[in-house]
């Protein structure tokens, strides 16, 4: 998994990863910062870490190149970003394009980018979500496997709605990560469907 800050996304799948039958071994977790929660998670969960930060690195391609290979290392099946702030480049795609995940906080094709919660509360939506997709080379645009709604109350400010939708975020990726891999899944022509 990758990460970038506080990791409650990562904890929901440490959380449920310990029911042997929930089918899933975290097998690292990595960010592009130092200190941060999700790391600290892992670490108390004795799960192997490392960080890779673009500003260690002499170009964006370098450092894609190097998270790449400390990714390679653990071997995994599937590579769960979440809450990566960083857009993975080439490197990254060409070996684990087609078995990687994001979460986005918002109804995919609405409000890409960084400020999901905020961009849909300016606008005055009634409802939001959060969107598990395959990551691909644009922002938040791969195919879906899966959305969550959650209602925008009319006294939400930005935190209490990006909260209430990281409730609803977790228990989405806990549910479709096992899934993906318990059944394994297909993608055809952007559909994404659960089974071999
Ligand atoms: C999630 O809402 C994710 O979709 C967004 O940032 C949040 C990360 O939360 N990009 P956490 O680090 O898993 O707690």
């Amino acid at each position: 998994m990758l990460v970038s800050g506080a990791g409650t996304n990562l904890q929901a799948l440490l959380d449920a990863s310990a029911d042997p039958s929930y089918g899933v071994d975290v097998v690292a977790v990595g960010a592009d910062r130092e200190a941060v929660e999700g790391l600290a998670r892992a670490e108390r969960a004795g799960i192997p870490t490392f960080v890779r930060k673009v500003r260690d690195h002499p170009s964006r391609d370098e450092w894609d190149r190097e998270l790449t290979a400390a990714v390679r290392k653990h071997d995994p099946d599937l590579v769960v970003l979440a809450g990566f702030m960083k857009l993975t480049g080439p490197a990254f795609l060409a070996e684990f394009g087609g078995r990687c995940v994001n979460t986005h906080p918002a109804l995919s094709p609405a409000f890409p980018g960084m400020s999901g919660p905020a961009d849909a509360l300016a606008y005055g939506v009634k409802v939001t979500g959060a969107t598990l997709f395959v990551v691909d080379e644009g922002v938040d645009t791969g195919p879906i496997v899966e959305q969550t709604v959650v209602r925008v109350e009319d006294d939400d400010d930005v935190a209490s709605l990006h909260e209430r939708i990281k409730v609803a975020e977790r228990a989405m990726l806990v549910e479709c990560v096992g899934r993906m891999a318990r059944e394994g899944f297909t993608i055809t022509d952007r559909k994404v469907r659960f089974g071999q």
